[in-house]
């Protein structure tokens, strides 16, 4: 079997929880490069997986010139997503792109349209759409299980969850925004994909940054990507709550998203309404249903495949197929142009049109 040559560019906390793991399962792929421009982050791959990574490199730009390399997974912090992917289809590769799609919605819009032009794969990793409890709440929803869907509620809140406090993660200009574009793109995009589409019609928020004002006052007992935070001199200007309410011509949306809360709960769940049925999908887990016929709650007890090998594999096969499959970028821009609406309607504080 002809294996595919890959580069991965950022060697980082995704690469190693989820895509190089993947990767490892794999009998299809070659990594010729892991590219970091810490080169030791990017060793401890070639270290760990001596089998699948021969080089490494600093430079993303000898990924690019190797006529080999037929795809590039991009895993670097938001702000690089735009500029390597950009360079990597106009090099005629292939790309994996992590979410979100980029810092704002014209950028995105700009990576979909090249992709399309240079006739090369572009998908995104919003890896929950590969979750087998996603999938069957959509079979479920096209079925008409639920009856009229009228509404779907999602919480993604946290108690202390503020990630590299004064880092790129907290600096608008590098993420593109908090929790609502870190956390509530998986949540609001996978609300997108159970319902199969829909159109946006008006969506209102409100964001806040509240916790961690004075940066140095913020208490946390431990912090996610501390590796990147800058207390002294670093920056958050982002939400670290949200709350908002999106009208489409299918089921409304409602949500609430805290990084950090003073409430000492973590809530991450999405509920779907619907006027024959309801469910209460648990976030990356299990779902009960509820009939509002007989009053019984189920439970559905299954394995849950890895995502992120489901996602990677779909990708590496659709170069060959040359089907967009459903992480393309094509079926992700709505979720970016929702997020850039949100953000608008807390910016101007009033309901936006689509
Ligand atoms: N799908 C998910 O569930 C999920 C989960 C976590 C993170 N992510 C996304 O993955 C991305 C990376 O997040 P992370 O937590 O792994 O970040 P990270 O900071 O741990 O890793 C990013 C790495 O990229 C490297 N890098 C930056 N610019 C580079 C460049 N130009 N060339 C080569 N290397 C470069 C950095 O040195 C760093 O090692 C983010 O966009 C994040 O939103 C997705």
């Amino acid at each position: 079997m002809d294996k595919k040559v890959i580069a991965v560019v950022g060697c980082g906390r995704i690469a190693k929880n989820a895509h190089f793991p993947a990767f490892s399962q794999m009998d299809n792929v070659r990594i010729k490069y892991a590219c970091d421009l810490i080169i030791e982050k990017a060793e401890y791959f070639k270290e760990t997986y001596p089998d699948i990574v021969e080089n490494v490199i600093t430079d993303y730009k000898v990924a690019l010139a190797d006529s080999e390399v037929e795809a590039v997974f991009v895993l670097t912090p938001n702000y690089a997503h735009y500029t390597v992917t950009m360079d990597a289809l106009k090099a005629g590769k292939h790309v994996f792109c992590e979410k979100p799609i980029t810092v704002n919605y014209a950028l995105s819009k700009e990576m979909a349209d090249e992709a399309n032009k240079q006739g090369r794969m572009l998908n995104i990793g919003v890896c929950n759409r590969y979750h087998k409890s996603v999938e069957k709440l959509a079979e479920l929803n096209r079925e008409g299980k639920f009856g009229n869907l009228y509404h779907v509620y999602c919480s993604f809140r946290s108690f202390r969850s503020i990630p590299g406090l004064g880092g790129a993660f907290t600096t608008k200009e590098q993420s593109g925004g908090g929790v609502l574009i870190d956390w509530g793109i998986h949540f609001l995009d996978l609300i997108l994909f159970i319902l199969g589409g829909a159109k946006l019609t008006n969506v209102t928020c409100d964001a806040y940054n509240e916790m961690a004002k004075d940066m140095k006052a913020y208490k946390y007992e431990s912090m996610w990507a501390e590796d990147t935070a800058d207390v002294e001199n670093g920056t958050n200007d982002v939400d670290d709550f949200v709350s908002g309410y999106v009208r489409t011509d299918k089921a409304s949306i409602s949500f609430n998203g805290a990084w950090a809360q003073n409430i000492d709960k973590n809530e991450m769940f999405i509920d779907f309404m619907g006027d024959k049925c309801g469910a209460r999908l648990a976030y990356c887990g299990l779902f009960d249903l509820t009939d509002g016929s007989t009053l019984e709650t189920t439970k559905e007890e299954y394995d849950i495949p890895d995502m992120y090998l489901a996602e990677d594999r779909d990708f590496l096969d659709s170069i060959d197929s040359n089907e967009k499959k459903r992480n393309h970028i094509d079926y992700i821009l709505e979720s970016a142009k929702l997020l850039d609406t949100l953000y608008a309607s807390a910016e101007v504080k009033k309901e936006i049109e689509l």
